[in-house]
């Protein structure tokens, strides 16, 4: 975007933390990719030294007792992250903001007539912040975070698990909450199974409708590791997806800079980005901790770069190790 723009949009967003945030990081990714890495640097570095809210603090809706026959299937998450803690696109902290702003305009928009966006899907790779991303987001709009233990509703389909979903629901209808199906996959894996398992397809199905009719009070929000091999009868089952994708050089960057924040080190981090392309932010987020245990152990004050090549080093070799784990179909 031209410079002009991004100071336009930086200026039209005073008073208004979260969109100021979101712009000035456009305006440093744009510096970054222009080369101008000491500016960028100071940018970041000023803009991280800048005052914080915290998104945490805020109220949370009133909670409706639980049904306790749920209660095996759903757990209660207490937001232990904020919008700190992660490193988004640009494109999906614009995409996250414009729902959070929905979300708190929801009665003026059904006033006039419109639906509000509710039903999220969040796609991609695992380790890229699916999971986190869901529990800043519920942080962010104030509401409390159930997430459906769907494994286990699955594996119990004998008997009352058609009831119990309908608990789910009947809940959620009332409750303003995130309700957050995890690893929607096995969903979308046992709906494919064309086994003889007639009552779990059933209850299955019977799940598919209900995320179908419900009109949350808050979000329904279901995470995924596949991505277009999804069954298009759930994807439409959605108002809005998400994509998180395996960082790139700028984004790896990024989350060096805030990982290495409080590490005193005796170089750049950023010089080995290139050695971490491919990974996900879970890989680059434990090599990077083990890179700072070996700083400790050693009774050191700074990082030194072989704490983190060997760190890298590691990692390669425990991703080669997986490799030769996975099926070869
Ligand atoms: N976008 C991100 N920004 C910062 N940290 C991340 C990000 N994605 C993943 N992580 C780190 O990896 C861990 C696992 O990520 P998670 O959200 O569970 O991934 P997913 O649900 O996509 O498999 C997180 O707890 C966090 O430490
Ligand atoms: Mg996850």
């Amino acid at each position: 975007m031209a410079r002009g723009e991004l100071l336009k949009k930086l200026l039209g967003s005073y008073g208004r933390d979260d969109e100021f945030r979101a712009v000035a990081e456009q305006i440093i990714d744009e510096e970054e990719k222009k080369n101008n890495r000491v500016l960028a640097k100071s940018l970041r570095q000023t803009l991280d030294a800048g005052p914080r809210r915290s998104s945490v603090a805020k109220a949370l809706a009133p909670l409706i007792p639980f049904p306790e026959a749920a209660a095996d299937f759903v757990e209660r998450i207490e937001p232990r992250y904020n919008k700190n803690d992660i490193i988004l696109s640009p494109t999906n902290v614009r995409l996250l903001l414009s729902l959070v702003h929905e979300f708190r305009r929801a009665d003026d928009i059904r006033r006039h007539g419109l639906s509000v966006r509710s039903k999220l899907l969040f796609c991609g790779p695992p380790g890229c912040g699916k999971t986190l991303c869901a529990e800043i987001f519920a942080a962010e709009v104030g509401l409390p975070l159930f997430v459906v233990k769907l494994d286990r509703l699955i594996s119990s389909y004998l008997g009352e698990t058609a009831t119990n979903v309908r608990k789910i629901f009947e809940f959620a209808r009332k409750q303003p909450c995130v309700l957050f199906f995890d690893e929607f996959d096995a969903l979308a894996r046992s709906r494919d199974d064309s086994g003889e398992h007639n009552e779990l397809r059933r209850v299955v199905n019977s799940l598919l409708l209900f995320i179908d009719r419900i009109q949350p009070k808050g979000f329904l929000i279901a995470a995924t590791n596949l991505d277009n091999s999804l069954d298009p009868a759930i994807w439409r089952r959605f108002d809005e997806v998400v994509w998180f994708e395996k960082p790139d050089r700028s984004m790896i960057k990024r989350f060096l800079s805030h990982k290495f924040k409080n590490v005193p080190t005796s170089f750049d981090p950023a010089i080995r980005v290139s050695a971490m392309e491919g990974y996900s932010y879970a890989e680059i987020d434990r090599l990077c901790t083990q890179a700072i245990r070996s700083m400790i152990i050693e009774v050191r004050e700074q990082l030194k770069e072989h704490d983190l090549d060997r760190a890298i080093e590691d990692e390669a070799r425990r991703r080669a190790g997986n490799a030769r784990f996975e099926p070869t179909t």
